[in-house]
Protein backbone atom coordinates (compact mmCIF):
# COMPACT_ATOMS: atom_id res chain seq x y z
CA UNK A 1 0.00 0.00 0.00
CA UNK A 2 2.78 2.49 1.22
CA UNK A 3 4.56 1.70 -1.76
CA UNK A 4 2.22 1.88 -4.12
CA UNK A 5 1.46 5.32 -3.14
CA UNK A 6 4.88 6.87 -3.45
CA UNK A 7 4.76 5.29 -6.91
CA UNK A 8 1.54 7.13 -7.75
CA UNK A 9 3.14 10.55 -6.47
CA UNK A 10 6.45 9.85 -8.27
CA UNK A 11 4.71 8.97 -11.58
CA UNK A 12 2.27 12.15 -10.75
CA UNK A 13 5.53 14.42 -10.13
CA UNK A 14 6.78 13.28 -13.55
CA UNK A 15 3.84 14.23 -15.25
CA UNK A 16 4.11 17.31 -13.35
CA UNK A 17 8.15 18.03 -14.74
CA UNK A 18 6.86 16.96 -17.98
CA UNK A 19 4.91 19.47 -18.73
CA UNK A 20 6.47 22.32 -16.42
CA UNK A 21 9.78 21.15 -18.59
CA UNK A 22 8.95 22.29 -22.26
CA UNK A 23 10.26 25.58 -22.99
CA UNK A 24 7.64 26.68 -25.43
CA UNK A 25 7.26 30.45 -24.87
CA UNK A 26 4.06 32.29 -26.32
CA UNK A 27 3.63 35.94 -26.33
CA UNK A 28 2.88 36.78 -23.19
CA UNK A 29 -1.26 37.83 -23.18
CA UNK A 30 -2.15 41.78 -22.40
CA UNK A 31 -3.56 40.91 -18.62
CA UNK A 32 -0.51 41.41 -16.65
CA UNK A 33 -0.48 37.87 -14.47
CA UNK A 34 2.94 38.55 -12.33
CA UNK A 35 0.93 39.47 -8.87
CA UNK A 36 -0.82 36.17 -9.59
CA UNK A 37 -0.30 33.73 -7.26
CA UNK A 38 -1.16 30.20 -7.98
CA UNK A 39 -3.12 27.70 -6.12
CA UNK A 40 -1.44 25.49 -2.73
CA UNK A 41 1.83 27.00 -4.04
CA UNK A 42 3.97 25.97 -0.86
CA UNK A 43 2.27 22.37 -0.91
CA UNK A 44 3.03 21.10 -4.32
CA UNK A 45 2.66 17.52 -3.54
CA UNK A 46 -0.84 17.65 -2.92
CA UNK A 47 -2.40 15.76 -6.15
CA UNK A 48 -6.60 15.51 -7.31
CA UNK A 49 -7.75 13.47 -9.45
CA UNK A 50 -10.57 14.97 -12.28
CA UNK A 51 -11.73 12.98 -14.63
CA UNK A 52 -8.94 10.41 -15.84
CA UNK A 53 -5.98 12.68 -14.74
CA UNK A 54 -4.41 13.29 -11.60
CA UNK A 55 -3.34 16.68 -11.35
CA UNK A 56 -1.39 18.91 -8.88
CA UNK A 57 -3.52 21.05 -6.45
CA UNK A 58 -1.21 24.31 -8.69
CA UNK A 59 -3.37 23.75 -11.60
CA UNK A 60 -6.41 22.69 -9.96
CA UNK A 61 -8.49 25.62 -10.23
CA UNK A 62 -6.90 25.97 -14.14
CA UNK A 63 -7.85 22.24 -15.34
CA UNK A 64 -11.65 21.88 -13.69
CA UNK A 65 -12.24 25.89 -14.25
CA UNK A 66 -11.83 25.00 -17.91
CA UNK A 67 -14.32 21.61 -17.41
CA UNK A 68 -17.37 23.62 -15.89
CA UNK A 69 -16.86 26.43 -18.94
CA UNK A 70 -16.59 23.79 -21.38
CA UNK A 71 -19.33 21.35 -20.51
CA UNK A 72 -21.41 24.49 -19.41
CA UNK A 73 -24.76 23.96 -22.09
CA UNK A 74 -24.61 25.77 -25.12
CA UNK A 75 -27.43 27.73 -24.21
CA UNK A 76 -26.38 29.64 -21.62
CA UNK A 77 -23.72 31.20 -23.46
CA UNK A 78 -24.24 34.18 -26.21
CA UNK A 79 -21.08 33.29 -27.42
CA UNK A 80 -18.89 30.29 -26.19
CA UNK A 81 -15.27 31.31 -26.10
CA UNK A 82 -12.59 29.34 -28.13
CA UNK A 83 -10.20 27.89 -25.47
CA UNK A 84 -6.39 27.08 -26.27
CA UNK A 85 -3.15 25.39 -24.24
CA UNK A 86 -0.84 28.46 -23.46
CA UNK A 87 2.55 28.48 -21.77
CA UNK A 88 3.35 30.60 -18.99
CA UNK A 89 6.54 31.18 -16.89
CA UNK A 90 6.13 31.06 -13.10
CA UNK A 91 8.66 32.42 -11.18
CA UNK A 92 7.40 30.57 -7.90
CA UNK A 93 8.43 27.50 -9.49
CA UNK A 94 11.00 28.88 -11.83
CA UNK A 95 8.86 26.73 -14.33
CA UNK A 96 7.02 27.10 -17.67
CA UNK A 97 3.66 25.99 -17.34
CA UNK A 98 1.09 24.89 -19.67
CA UNK A 99 -2.30 26.39 -19.05
CA UNK A 100 -5.80 25.83 -20.51
CA UNK A 101 -7.08 29.79 -21.59
CA UNK A 102 -10.05 31.40 -22.82
CA UNK A 103 -9.17 32.98 -26.41
CA UNK A 104 -10.51 36.81 -25.92
CA UNK A 105 -8.83 38.31 -28.70
CA UNK A 106 -5.84 38.13 -30.60
CA UNK A 107 -3.41 39.81 -27.93
CA UNK A 108 -6.13 38.82 -25.23
CA UNK A 109 -6.31 35.50 -22.99
CA UNK A 110 -8.19 34.97 -20.34
CA UNK A 111 -7.52 32.29 -17.05
CA UNK A 112 -9.85 29.85 -16.14
CA UNK A 113 -8.94 30.06 -12.44
CA UNK A 114 -12.08 31.65 -11.23
CA UNK A 115 -9.86 33.80 -8.28
CA UNK A 116 -8.48 36.15 -11.10
CA UNK A 117 -10.81 38.60 -10.84
CA UNK A 118 -9.70 40.21 -14.42
CA UNK A 119 -10.30 37.01 -16.07
CA UNK A 120 -13.48 36.39 -14.48
CA UNK A 121 -14.82 39.22 -16.15
CA UNK A 122 -13.90 38.30 -19.16
CA UNK A 123 -15.27 35.30 -19.17
CA UNK A 124 -18.67 36.55 -17.62
CA UNK A 125 -19.33 38.59 -20.85
CA UNK A 126 -19.64 34.95 -22.94
CA UNK A 127 -22.67 34.14 -20.41
CA UNK A 128 -26.21 34.84 -20.98
CA UNK A 129 -27.07 36.45 -17.43
CA UNK A 130 -25.64 36.07 -14.38
CA UNK A 131 -27.46 33.43 -12.92
CA UNK A 132 -25.86 31.07 -15.46
CA UNK A 133 -22.29 32.64 -14.67
CA UNK A 134 -23.53 32.19 -10.71
CA UNK A 135 -23.78 28.75 -11.38
CA UNK A 136 -20.19 28.33 -13.42
CA UNK A 137 -18.70 29.82 -10.95
CA UNK A 138 -20.08 27.78 -8.15
CA UNK A 139 -18.93 24.55 -10.57
CA UNK A 140 -15.48 25.89 -9.91
CA UNK A 141 -15.87 26.31 -6.20
CA UNK A 142 -17.03 22.74 -5.88
CA UNK A 143 -14.19 21.78 -8.12
CA UNK A 144 -11.55 23.26 -5.29
CA UNK A 145 -13.65 22.78 -2.27
CA UNK A 146 -13.35 18.65 -3.95
CA UNK A 147 -9.69 19.40 -3.61
CA UNK A 148 -9.10 20.46 -1.10
CA UNK A 149 -11.48 18.72 1.90
CA UNK A 150 -12.56 15.49 -0.09
CA UNK A 151 -9.18 14.11 -1.62
CA UNK A 152 -6.07 12.75 -0.09
CA UNK A 153 -3.06 11.11 -1.26
CA UNK A 154 -4.88 8.00 -0.91
CA UNK A 155 -7.88 8.09 -1.71
CA UNK A 156 -7.70 9.35 -5.01
CA UNK A 157 -6.38 5.90 -6.50
CA UNK A 158 -8.86 2.79 -6.98
CA UNK A 159 -8.49 -0.51 -4.60
CA UNK A 160 -9.78 -4.10 -5.35
CA UNK A 161 -13.00 -2.98 -3.61
CA UNK A 162 -13.29 0.83 -4.17
CA UNK A 163 -13.59 3.46 -6.73
CA UNK A 164 -12.12 6.84 -5.88
CA UNK A 165 -12.74 9.88 -5.12
CA UNK A 166 -13.20 11.63 -8.45
CA UNK A 167 -14.19 15.32 -9.86
CA UNK A 168 -16.00 14.71 -13.04
CA UNK A 169 -16.22 17.70 -13.94
CA UNK A 170 -19.48 19.22 -12.52
CA UNK A 171 -19.54 16.82 -9.04
CA UNK A 172 -17.60 15.77 -6.47
CA UNK A 173 -18.00 11.64 -6.16
CA UNK A 174 -17.33 9.84 -3.08
CA UNK A 175 -14.96 7.07 -2.68
CA UNK A 176 -17.60 4.16 -3.73
CA UNK A 177 -17.46 -0.16 -3.45
CA UNK A 178 -17.20 -1.35 -7.18
CA UNK A 179 -20.62 -2.77 -8.81
CA UNK A 180 -22.70 0.33 -7.01
CA UNK A 181 -23.91 3.19 -8.52
CA UNK A 182 -22.51 6.18 -6.66
CA UNK A 183 -25.36 9.19 -6.46
CA UNK A 184 -25.23 12.90 -5.65
CA UNK A 185 -27.36 15.70 -6.00
CA UNK A 186 -27.50 17.22 -9.83
CA UNK A 187 -25.21 20.35 -9.98
CA UNK A 188 -26.62 23.37 -11.19
CA UNK A 189 -24.85 23.03 -14.55
CA UNK A 190 -26.78 20.05 -15.06
CA UNK A 191 -30.20 21.59 -15.07
CA UNK A 192 -31.73 22.92 -17.93
CA UNK A 193 -32.93 26.02 -16.04
CA UNK A 194 -30.65 27.72 -13.76
CA UNK A 195 -33.77 28.42 -11.43
CA UNK A 196 -33.82 26.89 -8.18
CA UNK A 197 -35.23 23.54 -8.78
CA UNK A 198 -35.76 20.52 -6.49
CA UNK A 199 -32.90 18.12 -6.37
CA UNK A 200 -32.61 15.50 -8.65
CA UNK A 201 -29.37 12.75 -8.23
CA UNK A 202 -27.11 12.52 -11.16
CA UNK A 203 -25.58 8.63 -11.21
CA UNK A 204 -21.94 6.97 -11.71
CA UNK A 205 -21.57 3.24 -11.87
CA UNK A 206 -18.29 1.80 -9.78
CA UNK A 207 -17.09 -1.10 -11.97
CA UNK A 208 -13.93 -3.49 -11.52
CA UNK A 209 -11.48 -3.51 -14.29
CA UNK A 210 -10.48 -6.83 -14.45
CA UNK A 211 -7.27 -6.09 -15.89
CA UNK A 212 -6.12 -3.98 -13.45
CA UNK A 213 -7.90 -5.03 -10.44
CA UNK A 214 -9.02 -2.31 -9.21
CA UNK A 215 -12.33 -0.29 -9.08
CA UNK A 216 -12.72 2.21 -12.36
CA UNK A 217 -15.11 4.67 -12.79
CA UNK A 218 -17.58 4.28 -15.67
CA UNK A 219 -16.28 7.77 -17.54
CA UNK A 220 -19.32 8.75 -18.20
CA UNK A 221 -21.82 9.92 -15.42
CA UNK A 222 -25.84 9.91 -15.85
CA UNK A 223 -26.87 12.89 -16.14
CA UNK A 224 -29.98 12.29 -17.97
CA UNK A 225 -31.59 11.95 -14.15
CA UNK A 226 -30.90 14.78 -13.45
CA UNK A 227 -33.66 17.00 -16.63
CA UNK A 228 -36.33 18.28 -14.27
CA UNK A 229 -38.86 18.17 -17.41
CA UNK A 230 -40.32 14.65 -17.00
CA UNK A 231 -40.63 15.09 -13.46
CA UNK A 232 -42.72 18.47 -14.17
CA UNK A 233 -44.59 16.82 -17.28
CA UNK A 234 -45.41 14.05 -15.37
CA UNK A 235 -46.95 16.29 -12.73
CA UNK A 236 -48.69 18.80 -15.38
CA UNK A 237 -50.06 16.11 -17.40
CA UNK A 238 -51.14 14.54 -13.75
CA UNK A 239 -53.28 17.86 -12.91
CA UNK A 240 -54.47 18.50 -17.02
CA UNK A 241 -56.47 14.67 -16.58
CA UNK A 242 -57.68 15.43 -13.05
CA UNK A 243 -58.89 18.53 -14.33
CA UNK A 244 -60.68 16.52 -16.98
CA UNK A 245 -62.35 14.27 -14.99
CA UNK A 246 -63.51 17.10 -12.94
CA UNK A 247 -65.23 18.39 -15.75
CA UNK A 248 -66.52 15.32 -16.98
CA UNK A 249 -68.28 14.63 -13.52
CA UNK A 250 -69.40 18.48 -12.68
CA UNK A 251 -70.75 19.14 -16.49
CA UNK A 252 -73.53 16.62 -16.09
CA UNK A 253 -74.85 18.52 -12.77
CA UNK A 254 -74.70 21.93 -14.53
CA UNK A 255 -77.24 20.50 -17.39
CA UNK A 256 -79.86 18.84 -15.01
CA UNK A 257 -79.34 22.25 -12.86
CA UNK A 258 -80.36 24.02 -16.23
CA UNK A 259 -82.71 21.82 -17.72
CA UNK A 260 -85.13 21.12 -15.07
CA UNK A 261 -87.44 24.44 -14.34
CA UNK A 262 -88.16 24.41 -11.17
CA UNK A 263 -84.30 24.37 -10.29
CA UNK A 264 -84.15 27.46 -12.43
CA UNK A 265 -86.07 29.52 -9.88
CA UNK A 266 -84.30 28.64 -6.53
CA UNK A 267 -81.44 30.84 -5.65
CA UNK A 268 -79.23 27.73 -3.65
CA UNK A 269 -79.43 26.03 -6.56
CA UNK A 270 -78.62 28.92 -9.27
CA UNK A 271 -75.29 29.38 -6.90
CA UNK A 272 -74.74 25.79 -6.35
CA UNK A 273 -74.86 25.26 -10.10
CA UNK A 274 -72.69 28.78 -10.80
CA UNK A 275 -69.87 27.62 -8.86
CA UNK A 276 -70.00 24.11 -10.64
CA UNK A 277 -70.16 26.38 -13.72
CA UNK A 278 -66.82 28.56 -12.61
CA UNK A 279 -65.02 25.16 -11.52
CA UNK A 280 -66.08 24.27 -14.81
CA UNK A 281 -64.62 27.38 -16.59
CA UNK A 282 -61.26 27.69 -14.89
CA UNK A 283 -60.93 23.93 -15.81
CA UNK A 284 -61.37 24.87 -18.92
CA UNK A 285 -59.05 27.78 -19.05
CA UNK A 286 -56.10 25.95 -16.61
CA UNK A 287 -56.34 23.02 -19.22
CA UNK A 288 -55.81 25.22 -22.19
CA UNK A 289 -53.33 27.29 -20.34
CA UNK A 290 -51.60 24.40 -19.35
CA UNK A 291 -51.42 22.24 -22.55
CA UNK A 292 -50.48 25.40 -24.93
CA UNK A 293 -48.02 26.98 -22.81
CA UNK A 294 -46.76 25.01 -19.71
CA UNK A 295 -46.56 21.45 -21.51
CA UNK A 296 -45.61 23.08 -24.81
CA UNK A 297 -42.23 24.91 -23.18
CA UNK A 298 -41.91 21.47 -20.99
CA UNK A 299 -41.53 19.19 -24.55
CA UNK A 300 -40.05 22.40 -26.66
CA UNK A 301 -35.97 21.58 -27.24
CA UNK A 302 -35.99 24.86 -29.09
CA UNK A 303 -35.41 26.92 -25.90
CA UNK A 304 -36.30 30.25 -27.34
CA UNK A 305 -39.10 29.54 -29.72
CA UNK A 306 -41.79 27.72 -27.86
CA UNK A 307 -45.32 29.86 -27.20
CA UNK A 308 -44.11 30.98 -23.29
CA UNK A 309 -40.89 32.51 -24.79
CA UNK A 310 -42.91 34.51 -27.54
CA UNK A 311 -45.01 36.18 -24.58
CA UNK A 312 -47.39 37.34 -27.06
CA UNK A 313 -50.41 39.53 -26.23
CA UNK A 314 -52.90 36.81 -26.94
CA UNK A 315 -51.23 34.27 -24.27
CA UNK A 316 -50.84 36.76 -21.88
CA UNK A 317 -54.63 37.67 -22.34
CA UNK A 318 -55.17 33.58 -21.73
CA UNK A 319 -52.76 34.10 -18.10
CA UNK A 320 -54.97 36.73 -17.23
CA UNK A 321 -58.39 34.84 -17.57
CA UNK A 322 -56.60 31.45 -16.01
CA UNK A 323 -56.51 34.02 -13.12
CA UNK A 324 -59.60 35.59 -12.91
CA UNK A 325 -61.33 32.09 -13.93
CA UNK A 326 -60.05 30.94 -10.52
CA UNK A 327 -60.83 33.76 -8.50
CA UNK A 328 -64.37 33.42 -9.76
CA UNK A 329 -64.16 29.98 -8.74
CA UNK A 330 -63.39 31.59 -4.57
CA UNK A 331 -66.28 34.42 -5.34
CA UNK A 332 -68.76 32.00 -5.99
CA UNK A 333 -67.42 29.97 -2.87
CA UNK A 334 -67.96 33.29 -1.00
CA UNK A 335 -71.37 34.17 -2.41
CA UNK A 336 -72.72 30.19 -1.78
CA UNK A 337 -71.39 30.25 1.70
CA UNK A 338 -72.79 33.56 2.04
CA UNK A 339 -76.05 32.38 1.33
CA UNK A 340 -76.37 28.80 3.25
CA UNK A 341 -75.17 31.19 6.27
CA UNK A 342 -78.21 33.64 5.44
CA UNK A 343 -80.63 30.43 5.37
CA UNK A 344 -79.26 28.80 8.65
CA UNK A 345 -78.17 31.62 10.85
CA UNK A 346 -80.13 34.55 9.62
CA UNK A 347 -83.38 32.58 8.57
CA UNK A 348 -85.21 36.23 8.91
CA UNK A 349 -82.83 38.64 7.25
CA UNK A 350 -84.06 39.62 3.68
CA UNK A 351 -83.73 37.34 0.30
CA UNK A 352 -80.65 38.91 -1.00
CA UNK A 353 -80.69 40.50 -4.77
CA UNK A 354 -79.72 37.71 -7.22
CA UNK A 355 -78.19 40.86 -9.24
CA UNK A 356 -76.25 42.19 -6.49
CA UNK A 357 -74.78 38.58 -5.73
CA UNK A 358 -73.88 38.20 -9.44
CA UNK A 359 -72.23 42.21 -9.47
CA UNK A 360 -70.23 40.94 -6.43
CA UNK A 361 -69.07 37.95 -8.30
CA UNK A 362 -68.03 40.23 -11.43
CA UNK A 363 -66.00 42.35 -8.70
CA UNK A 364 -64.58 39.88 -7.09
CA UNK A 365 -63.82 37.56 -10.69
CA UNK A 366 -61.92 40.55 -12.27
CA UNK A 367 -60.38 43.39 -9.78
CA UNK A 368 -57.55 41.12 -7.94
CA UNK A 369 -56.55 39.95 -11.80
CA UNK A 370 -57.06 43.51 -13.13
CA UNK A 371 -54.35 44.59 -10.40
CA UNK A 372 -52.52 41.74 -11.01
CA UNK A 373 -51.97 42.24 -14.63
CA UNK A 374 -51.50 45.80 -13.67
CA UNK A 375 -48.59 44.69 -11.83
CA UNK A 376 -47.30 42.58 -14.33
CA UNK A 377 -47.66 45.15 -17.18
CA UNK A 378 -45.66 47.28 -14.95
CA UNK A 379 -43.11 44.87 -14.06
CA UNK A 380 -42.65 43.72 -18.24
CA UNK A 381 -43.27 40.62 -17.06
CA UNK A 382 -41.96 37.53 -19.75
CA UNK A 383 -42.93 34.02 -20.04
CA UNK A 384 -46.92 34.67 -20.31
CA UNK A 385 -47.14 35.81 -16.74
CA UNK A 386 -46.47 32.20 -15.89
CA UNK A 387 -43.62 32.48 -13.89
CA UNK A 388 -44.36 35.05 -10.58
CA UNK A 389 -40.70 36.30 -10.40
CA UNK A 390 -41.57 39.53 -8.78
CA UNK A 391 -44.16 38.36 -5.98
CA UNK A 392 -47.23 40.16 -8.26
CA UNK A 393 -49.18 36.81 -7.32
CA UNK A 394 -49.97 38.12 -3.70
CA UNK A 395 -52.32 40.51 -4.68
CA UNK A 396 -54.67 37.61 -5.78
CA UNK A 397 -53.45 35.06 -3.91
CA UNK A 398 -54.21 37.78 -0.69
CA UNK A 399 -57.84 38.33 -2.48
CA UNK A 400 -58.56 34.53 -2.26
CA UNK A 401 -57.30 34.10 1.51
CA UNK A 402 -59.23 37.05 2.73
CA UNK A 403 -62.25 34.81 1.21
CA UNK A 404 -61.55 31.66 2.89
CA UNK A 405 -61.14 33.36 6.04
CA UNK A 406 -64.60 34.77 5.47
CA UNK A 407 -66.16 31.43 4.83
CA UNK A 408 -64.16 29.77 7.95
CA UNK A 409 -66.18 32.33 10.03
CA UNK A 410 -69.06 31.77 8.24
CA UNK A 411 -69.25 27.77 8.58
CA UNK A 412 -68.10 28.04 12.28
CA UNK A 413 -71.01 30.27 13.11
CA UNK A 414 -73.36 27.95 11.04
CA UNK A 415 -71.59 24.94 13.32
CA UNK A 416 -72.36 26.83 16.19
CA UNK A 417 -75.68 27.35 15.64
CA UNK A 418 -76.65 23.66 14.80
CA UNK A 419 -75.02 22.82 17.82
CA UNK A 420 -77.36 25.12 19.66
CA UNK A 421 -79.92 23.15 17.95
CA UNK A 422 -79.36 19.92 17.94
CA UNK A 423 -79.20 20.79 22.07
CA UNK A 424 -82.50 22.03 22.01
CA UNK A 425 -83.83 19.19 21.73
CA UNK A 426 -81.55 16.91 19.28
CA UNK A 427 -81.06 13.44 19.96
CA UNK A 428 -77.29 12.28 19.56
CA UNK A 429 -77.90 10.98 16.33
CA UNK A 430 -78.82 14.17 15.18
CA UNK A 431 -76.58 15.49 16.21
CA UNK A 432 -73.71 13.31 14.41
CA UNK A 433 -76.03 13.58 11.15
CA UNK A 434 -76.26 17.29 11.25
CA UNK A 435 -72.36 17.28 11.50
CA UNK A 436 -71.75 14.75 9.09
CA UNK A 437 -73.58 17.34 6.91
CA UNK A 438 -71.74 20.26 8.03
CA UNK A 439 -68.46 18.70 7.05
CA UNK A 440 -69.62 17.86 3.88
CA UNK A 441 -69.77 21.32 3.28
CA UNK A 442 -66.01 22.33 3.67
CA UNK A 443 -65.63 21.45 -0.24
CA UNK A 444 -68.28 23.78 -1.21
CA UNK A 445 -66.73 26.70 1.26
CA UNK A 446 -63.11 26.41 -0.04
CA UNK A 447 -61.95 25.11 2.79
CA UNK A 448 -60.05 22.03 1.64
CA UNK A 449 -57.59 24.73 -0.03
CA UNK A 450 -56.10 25.74 3.55
CA UNK A 451 -54.59 22.15 3.71
CA UNK A 452 -52.72 22.78 0.56
CA UNK A 453 -52.08 26.13 0.54
CA UNK A 454 -49.17 26.54 2.14
CA UNK A 455 -46.08 24.49 0.23
CA UNK A 456 -44.35 22.93 3.50
CA UNK A 457 -41.70 21.25 2.12
CA UNK A 458 -39.87 18.43 4.47
CA UNK A 459 -36.78 18.86 2.37
CA UNK A 460 -35.76 20.13 -1.09
CA UNK A 461 -36.06 16.29 -2.68
CA UNK A 462 -38.48 16.09 -5.94
CA UNK A 463 -40.20 13.84 -4.01
CA UNK A 464 -41.39 15.83 -1.78
CA UNK A 465 -42.25 17.88 -3.80
CA UNK A 466 -43.95 15.38 -5.98
CA UNK A 467 -46.36 14.49 -3.45
CA UNK A 468 -47.31 17.85 -2.56
CA UNK A 469 -48.36 18.74 -6.34
CA UNK A 470 -50.09 15.58 -6.38
CA UNK A 471 -52.29 16.02 -3.36
CA UNK A 472 -53.27 19.74 -4.28
CA UNK A 473 -53.97 18.87 -7.71
CA UNK A 474 -55.92 15.81 -6.92
CA UNK A 475 -57.88 17.98 -4.26
CA UNK A 476 -58.86 21.17 -6.47
CA UNK A 477 -60.44 18.69 -8.66
CA UNK A 478 -62.19 16.69 -6.16
CA UNK A 479 -64.02 19.66 -4.93
CA UNK A 480 -65.91 19.85 -8.46
CA UNK A 481 -66.63 16.80 -8.08
CA UNK A 482 -67.74 16.70 -4.18
CA UNK A 483 -69.98 20.20 -5.29
CA UNK A 484 -71.46 17.70 -7.99
CA UNK A 485 -72.00 14.65 -6.21
CA UNK A 486 -73.57 16.36 -2.86
CA UNK A 487 -75.65 19.04 -4.46
CA UNK A 488 -76.47 17.36 -7.79
CA UNK A 489 -76.18 13.62 -7.92
CA UNK A 490 -76.84 12.61 -3.80
CA UNK A 491 -79.90 15.17 -3.43
CA UNK A 492 -83.07 13.44 -3.16
CA UNK A 493 -85.24 16.48 -4.69
CA UNK A 494 -82.59 16.29 -7.97
CA UNK A 495 -83.02 12.50 -7.82
CA UNK A 496 -87.15 12.65 -7.47
CA UNK A 497 -86.85 15.16 -10.70
CA UNK A 498 -84.96 13.08 -12.84
CA UNK A 499 -87.16 9.86 -11.77
CA UNK A 500 -90.28 12.38 -13.12
CA UNK A 501 -88.19 13.36 -16.48
CA UNK A 502 -87.53 9.27 -16.66
CA UNK A 503 -91.16 8.65 -16.58
CA UNK A 504 -92.29 11.37 -18.78
CA UNK A 505 -89.84 9.84 -21.13
CA UNK A 506 -90.71 6.37 -20.42
CA UNK A 507 -94.36 7.69 -20.88
CA UNK A 508 -93.86 9.33 -24.25
CA UNK A 509 -91.82 6.15 -25.54
CA UNK A 510 -94.26 3.74 -24.66
CA UNK A 511 -97.27 6.64 -26.44
CA UNK A 512 -95.39 6.78 -29.13
CA UNK A 513 -93.51 3.48 -29.63
CA UNK A 514 -95.27 1.01 -27.05
CA UNK A 515 -91.55 0.54 -25.18
CA UNK A 516 -92.23 0.33 -21.59
CA UNK A 517 -88.76 0.81 -19.21
CA UNK A 518 -88.34 0.10 -15.90
CA UNK A 519 -89.14 3.19 -13.73
CA UNK A 520 -86.66 3.28 -10.51
CA UNK A 521 -88.48 3.35 -7.59
CA UNK A 522 -88.10 6.22 -5.22
CA UNK A 523 -85.88 4.98 -1.94
CA UNK A 524 -87.17 6.96 0.97
CA UNK A 525 -83.96 7.96 2.33
CA UNK A 526 -82.09 10.98 4.09
CA UNK A 527 -79.61 12.67 1.91
CA UNK A 528 -77.05 15.08 2.78
CA UNK A 529 -78.83 18.25 0.31
CA UNK A 530 -82.34 18.88 0.06
CA UNK A 531 -83.68 22.33 -1.20
CA UNK A 532 -86.50 23.04 0.00
CA UNK A 533 -86.54 25.65 2.43
CA UNK A 534 -89.56 25.98 4.71
CA UNK A 535 -88.55 28.13 7.94
CA UNK A 536 -88.85 24.66 9.91
CA UNK A 537 -86.42 22.33 7.70
CA UNK A 538 -83.46 24.69 7.12
CA UNK A 539 -81.25 22.51 9.52
CA UNK A 540 -81.66 19.30 7.08
CA UNK A 541 -79.19 19.77 4.58
C1 LIG B 1 0.07 19.96 2.39
O1 LIG B 1 -0.87 18.90 2.09
C2 LIG B 1 -0.96 17.93 3.11
C3 LIG B 1 -1.87 16.84 2.62
O2 LIG B 1 -2.98 17.35 1.95
C4 LIG B 1 -1.49 18.60 4.38
O3 LIG B 1 -1.56 17.65 5.42
C5 LIG B 1 -0.54 19.72 4.77
O4 LIG B 1 -1.05 20.39 5.89
C6 LIG B 1 -0.34 20.70 3.63
N1 LIG B 1 0.66 21.70 3.99
C7 LIG B 1 0.45 22.99 3.81
C8 LIG B 1 1.57 23.86 4.22
O5 LIG B 1 -0.58 23.45 3.35
C1 LIG C 1 -15.04 20.38 -24.62
O1 LIG C 1 -16.41 20.03 -24.77
C2 LIG C 1 -16.72 19.32 -25.95
C3 LIG C 1 -18.17 19.05 -25.95
O2 LIG C 1 -18.90 20.04 -25.33
C4 LIG C 1 -15.93 18.03 -26.02
O3 LIG C 1 -16.20 17.36 -27.25
C5 LIG C 1 -14.46 18.32 -25.91
O4 LIG C 1 -13.74 17.12 -25.86
C6 LIG C 1 -14.19 19.12 -24.65
N1 LIG C 1 -12.79 19.45 -24.58
C7 LIG C 1 -11.98 18.98 -23.63
C8 LIG C 1 -10.56 19.34 -23.74
O5 LIG C 1 -12.41 18.30 -22.71
C1 LIG D 1 10.77 29.05 -20.14
O1 LIG D 1 10.73 29.33 -21.52
C2 LIG D 1 11.60 30.37 -21.95
C3 LIG D 1 11.37 30.63 -23.43
O2 LIG D 1 11.25 29.46 -24.15
C4 LIG D 1 13.05 29.93 -21.68
O3 LIG D 1 13.92 30.93 -22.07
C5 LIG D 1 13.20 29.63 -20.23
O4 LIG D 1 14.48 29.11 -19.98
C6 LIG D 1 12.16 28.62 -19.74
N1 LIG D 1 12.27 28.55 -18.31
C7 LIG D 1 12.41 27.38 -17.67
C8 LIG D 1 12.51 27.45 -16.20
O5 LIG D 1 12.37 26.32 -18.23
C1 LIG E 1 -29.25 6.85 -17.21
O1 LIG E 1 -30.23 6.52 -16.22
C2 LIG E 1 -31.53 6.36 -16.75
C3 LIG E 1 -32.47 6.12 -15.58
O2 LIG E 1 -31.92 5.31 -14.60
C4 LIG E 1 -31.52 5.18 -17.75
O3 LIG E 1 -32.80 5.01 -18.29
C5 LIG E 1 -30.52 5.49 -18.86
O4 LIG E 1 -30.44 4.40 -19.74
C6 LIG E 1 -29.16 5.78 -18.27
N1 LIG E 1 -28.26 6.22 -19.34
C7 LIG E 1 -27.03 5.75 -19.49
C8 LIG E 1 -26.24 6.31 -20.61
O5 LIG E 1 -26.59 4.89 -18.74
Amino acid sequence: MYRKSVVHVLLAFVVFLATVGLHLNTALPNIDYQDYIPAGEDNVTKLCLVRESVVSQVLWNHRTGFYCYNYTNSARFIQKLNYKSMWFYWETYNANISLPVAIISDTTVALFDYRDADSLKLLRKSFMSDEVFDNYVKCCRDAEDCCNNYMTDTNIYGDEKHCPVIWDAWSCFPKTPVDTTAEMPCSSQAYQSPDKVCTLKSKKDCLYNEQLRIGTWNQQTNYSTCAIAPVYLRRHNFHVIFLFVCIACSFPAIIIFLAIPSFRELTRVILHRNLLIAIVLRNIMTIIFKKLVIIDALLSSDLTNHVMELNSVGCRILSFLVSSSTNSTYACMLIDGYYLHKVIVRTFAKEPSIWILYIVVAALTFIPSIIWAGIMVNFEATDCWAVDRNGAQWSVDSFRIVILLINTFLLLDIIKVMISKMKQGGTTRQTKAAFRATIFLIPLFGLHVFITAKKIVVNDTCTAEDVYDYFRYTMEALQGIFVAILFCYANSEVQNELRNVFRKINIQLSQRFGIRLRVPQARRRTTTATYVQTSDSKGDF
